[in-house]
C-alpha cells in the first residue's frame, strides 16, 4: 500500500517501515522485562510523577506542522492544524467513528469522540496526542499520513484521521489525548 503525500513522496508500508517496528517492538519487550521488577519495588510516588511535567514552547510551529516532544518515555504529537484539517476534523459524522470516546485524560472518560472534545483549544488549532499507535505501540507517521489525511501506522495498516481518531486498521482506539494545559499563549505545560 502507498500513496503520494503532499510532498510528493510515497508513505506506506514499507520494508524498511516494517523493520523498524519489528525492531522496536522487540527492544520494547526486552527493556521491559528487564526492567519490571524494579519498577514494581519501587512505584513512583506522587512527588516523582509531578516532576514528571514539561512545558513546551510551541511558538515556533507553524499552521500545518507539528513538534514531537519526548514525555515520560514516549512520544507526544504537538500539531498546529489548518483550517482545512479542523474542518475535516469537526464535519465528520460520528457514527462512522470505530471507537466513539474522546479518549482525552483531560475531560471524564464518557466524553464523545467529538473533535472539539479532543482539540486543546475551542478553535481547534492545537492538537496534542501520544504518539503511540493504540493497536502495538509503533509510532505513526504524520503531516497528512493515511487516507483520511491524518496519520498512519505502517505496522499494520491503521489509518488515524485530523482528529487522531482511528478511522480504519487494526488500532482499537483514537490516539490518547493525554494531561495538557496552556500555561501561556506560546507554551503547554504536558503532566
Ligand atoms: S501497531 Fe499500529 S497498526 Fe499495529
Amino acid at each position: 500500500m502507498s500513496q503520494v503525500n503532499e510532498n510528493g513522496e510515497h508513505e506506506g508500508v514499507t520494508r524498511r517501515d516494517f523493520l523498524y517496528c519489528a525492531t522496536a517492538a522487540a527492544g520494547a519487550v526486552t527493556a521491559g522485562a528487564a526492567i519490571w521488577p524494579l519498577i514494581d519495588q519501587m512505584n513512583p510516588s506522587a512527588d516523582v510523577l509531578a516532576l514528571a511535567a514539561i512545558e513546551v514552547d510551541i511558538g515556533g510551529v507553524a499552521p500545518g506542522t507539528q513538534l514531537t516532544v519526548k514525555w515520560r518515555g514516549k512520544p507526544v504529537f504537538i500539531r498546529r492544524r489548518t483550517e482545512e484539517e479542523i474542518s475535516a476534523a469537526r464535519t465528520t459524522d460520528l457514527a462512522e467513528l470505530p471507537d466513539e470516546l474522546a479518549r482525552n485524560a483531560n475531560i471524564p472518560d464518557a466524553a464523545d469522540a467529538a473533535d472539539e472534545n479532543r482539540a486543546m483549544d475551542e478553535s481547534g488549532e492545537w492538537l496534542v496526542m501520544i504518539g503511540v499507535c493504540t493497536h502495538l505501540g509503533c509510532v505513526p507517521l504524520g503531516n497528512g499520513a493515511g487516507e483520511f489525511g491524518g496519520w498512519f501506522c505502517p505496522c499494520h495498516g491503521s489509518h488515524y484521521d485530523t482528529s487522531g481518531r482511528i478511522r480504519k486498521g487494526p488500532a482499537p482506539e483514537n490516539l490518547l489525548i493525554p494531561q495538557a494545559q496552556f500555561v501561556s499563549d506560546t507554551v503547554i505545560k504536558l503532566g
